[in-house]
């Protein structure tokens, strides 16, 4: 195992693709030592395959983050192995989108779950390591949904939305020990969770975009690149949308 005591440790979950796939790799190959998070391992050992190949270090940490318990345990079993954790990206999020009318108490409690209270329950797991640390770096994805709302989501535009008061609450308690805490809203993005959509759909999400095209997962990655950075300690509680201007008003 390659040796990580200079290396800044970055917990990151959904890492198995998408998104936080991307996150993972760029951090990688910005000399983090990456910890993967999500449901199943084999995807996981695949991308720490490659990442090591690449000359960069990561561990892999399967678990389900809507059981905050094994959730909990994952991060702090991550402390234990490394003795400090420096960055956490909590990027993992699923849909079940319904129009309000016919949505279940089974769609809203597991977005709500999955989305939010995974997010609370991993803060609070960081955030003593990190003030042991004396740095720590959060960055938690949302979306432009929870922004400016959209048709079928209710329930994960409300999960997305509270992560900005959520958020701002933990910049404001854990600034004072060089934690930062900031919430990263991407537009249209192109992964599985939107590879799905009906193309007319597409075509007028590109209409909304100013730059004509849909993100990728690396334009998100560049933007947690720079706030997990070291360089990027007086940046903190705020909401940065990379959506390529869709909710610029
Ligand atoms: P994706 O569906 O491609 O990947 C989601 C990842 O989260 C996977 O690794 C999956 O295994 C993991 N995950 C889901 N539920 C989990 C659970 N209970 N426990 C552990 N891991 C779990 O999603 P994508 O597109 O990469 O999205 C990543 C984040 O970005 C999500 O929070 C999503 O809401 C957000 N987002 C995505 C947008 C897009 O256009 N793709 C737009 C705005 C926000």
């Amino acid at each position: 195992m390659p040796d990580t005591t200079d290396q800044r440790i970055a917990f990151i979950t959904g890492a198995s693709r998408g998104i936080g796939r991307a996150i993972a790799t760029r951090l990688a190959a910005d000399g983090r030592c990456v910890v993967l998070c999500s449901r199943s391992e084999a995807p996981l050992n695949d991308l720490k395959a490659e990442i090591e190949a690449n000359g960069g270090s990561a561990s892999v940490r399967a678990c389900d983050i809507s059981d905050s318990a094994s959730f909990a345990k994952a991060i702090e079993d991550t402390f234990s192995e490394f003795g400090r954790l420096d960055i956490l990206v909590n990027n993992a999020g699923i849909t079940r989108d319904n129009l309000l009318l016919r949505m279940s108490d089974e769609e809203w409690d597991d977005v709500i779950n999955t989305n939010l209270r995974s997010v609370f329950v991993a803060c609070r797991a960081a955030a003593r390591p990190m003030m042991k640390g004396r740095f720590g770096r959060i960055v938690n994805i949302a979306s432009t949904s929870g922004l400016v709302g959209n048709t079928g989501q209710a329930n994960y535009a409300a999960a997305k939305s509270a992560l900005t008061g959520f958020t701002k609450s933990v910049a404001r308690e854990l600034g004072s020990k060089n934690i930062t805490a900031n919430v990263i809203a991407p537009g249209f993005i192109n992964t599985d969770m939107t590879k799905n959509l009906p193309e007319q759909v597409i075509e007028h999400v590109k209409g909304l975009v100013s730059t004509k095209r849909l993100g990728e997962p690396e334009d998100i990655a560049a933007a947690v690149a720079y706030v997990t950075s070291d360089d990027a300690g007086f940046l903190t509680g705020q909401t940065i949308a990379v959506d390529g201007g869709m909710t610029m008003c």
